[in-house]
């Protein structure tokens, strides 16, 4: 995915968009449904969860899509890549971005979903279904919360800014852990913070309630929705040199683009 805008497909959009928020909200209705009867955990790693609700979630999804569109691809992130005979079409689907917060019962997670076209991000929808939270935008036409538009926030300085970011799972295995930058953050920002999250961390920044966001070893279903709603709502994304951003590279700084230099200039410095 880079900076250049995919071409606009007329009336398609919003059915992609309809298909997008259906499979969204009933795979959060799956979550919601496991949160309240209880779920079985499997560790990927010592600490990389998943529960059955992640893989139910993933499969209502992929119903959903390819039951409007049976020839696009899929890519999702307990199933993996399936190409369709049309993929230049791909779906992209995290159908539960916060799964350490879910298993604990804390209520800051989502359902993720983007279209991208030939590479490049078209659709993005993130559903949180603990505070029923629909964020989506469709590329060149905005980015809306609940239907109200979406426009990142106007602080300018990072010692007004709040900041948040994540750490990858393997944390306790490598030097390249963000703890150093989390450090520095922390020395500048007004305030900084974890939650989980990253998809839904996209958002809030693209709605303005933070300022920037940074993390360095995302997968591509983290951020394939959140940052064409990042986009749409005025914001700005790069890799950590400040050079397009590609979801399919790890590295991600995202931002209202007006402390987007100083993050990148904070970034440098480890
Ligand atoms: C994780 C969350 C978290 C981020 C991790 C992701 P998951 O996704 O987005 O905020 O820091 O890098 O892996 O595993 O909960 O879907
Ligand atoms: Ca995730
Ligand atoms: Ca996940």
């Amino acid at each position: 995915m880079n900076d250049v805008l995919p071409p606009l497909f007329g009336s398609r959009h919003e059915r992609f968009k309809t298909v997008a928020v259906d499979a969204a909200r009933k795979a959060g209705a799956i979550l919601q449904q496991y949160a309240r009867s209880g779920f079985q955990i499997e560790y990927k790693s010592v600490v990389n969860l998943v529960t059955d609700a992640d893989h139910q979630a993933e499969q209502a999804i992929i119903d959903c899509i390819l039951a409007a569109y049976p020839s696009h691809g899929i890519f999702a992130e307990e199933r993996g890549r399936q190409l369709g005979t049309d993929s230049a079409f791909q779906w992209i689907i995290d159908p539960l971005d916060g799964t350490t917060n879910f298993a604990h019962g804390y209520p800051a997670y989502c359902v993720s979903i983007g279209l991208e076209y030939e590479g490049q991000g078209l659709l993005g929808v993130v559903y949180d279904p603990t505070r029923d939270e629909l964020f989506t935008a469709v590329v060149g036409q905005g980015a809306y919360l609940n239907g109200t538009r979406l426009h990142v926030s106007d602080v300018q300085r990072l010692d007004q800014a709040l900041l948040v970011t994540g750490f990858a799972y393997d944390i306790r295995d490598t030097p390249a852990n963000n703890l150093d930058h989390f450090a520095r953050f922390a020395l500048r920002a007004q305030g900084l913070r974890r939650t989980g999250t990253a998809a839904l961390d996209l958002c809030y920044v693209a709605a303005g309630r933070f300022d920037g966001f940074w993390e360095l070893k995302l997968q591509p279903w983290d951020m394939a929705a959140g940052v064409v709603i990042l986009r749409e709502a005025g914001g700005r994304v790069s890799n950590f040199k400040g050079g397009p951003l590609s979801i399919y590279d790890q590295g991600l700084v995202a931002s209202n683009g007006l402390i987007h230099e100083a993050m990148l200039a904070v970034l440098a410095l480890g």
